[in-house]
């Protein structure tokens, strides 16, 4: 079976959590897309290069997790270059037999316009600030303006901007608990499938 649930949506929304638990739940593949565009932006040198080069060892560094590493991210995912080089490998993860379930910015407009379900998972940019804060502590405010930049350059850029795909599902995760939300997005993960 052929089925690819694409999840989008700006940082801390909780696109990782429920996509894990969707797979969990389901039985499908899962990709962290963000992952690629955080192991181009640590490996440095020339971030195409780099992108053209990714090994599995790059997916496996243990620092790349950080909000530095987000903020690296989110600058090398601008390079059009840096995006064409990781396409064809997400495209394929994403039509594996068995299921998938990708996350990122892009997926349902981009990668894999043809996915099955496409849900954005979003929340005010405070509260996802919040929850940013809650791990890594530090200064709220200055945690609260590392979001908005880089919701902004995110938003923002030219090549493949986070948007909704005009047939997502939005759901807003700012007042839901976490199972709550996974609920809802399992609830049309099961109508789709049947
Ligand atoms: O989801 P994340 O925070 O791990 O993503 C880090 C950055 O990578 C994000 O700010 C923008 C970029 N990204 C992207 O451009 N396209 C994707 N599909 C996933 C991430």
């Amino acid at each position: 079976m052929i089925f690819t649930v694409a999840v989008d949506g700006p940082a801390a929304a909780g696109k990782g959590t429920i996509s894990r638990a969707l797979a969990d739940r389901f039985g499908f593949a899962h990709l962290d897309t963000g992952l690629l565009y955080r192991a181009v932006g640590a490996k440095g040198g020339d971030p195409v290069q780099a992108a053209e080069g990714l090994t599995p060892e790059d997916l496996a560094r243990g620092d790349l997790r950080t909000m530095a590493a987000g903020e690296a991210a989110s600058k090398v995912a601008a390079i059009p270059a840096v995006r064409a080089a990781l396409v064809a490998f997400q495209r394929n993860f994403a039509r594996r037999a068995g299921g998938a379930v990708l996350d990122g910015r892009d997926i349902g407009t981009v990668i894999c316009p043809e996915a099955e379900v496409k849900l954005f998972v979003t929340a005010s940019a405070e509260v996802r600030a919040h929850r940013r804060w809650l791990e890594v502590g530090g200064d709220a405010a200055q945690v609260l303006a590392e979001v908005r930049a880089r919701d902004d350059r995110d938003m923002n850029r030219a090549d493949a901007p986070l948007k909704p795909a005009s047939d997502a599902v939005l759901i807003d995760t700012s007042d839901l608990s976490i199972d709550a939300a996974v609920e809802a997005a399992a609830a049309e993960v099961a109508r789709r499938l049947g």
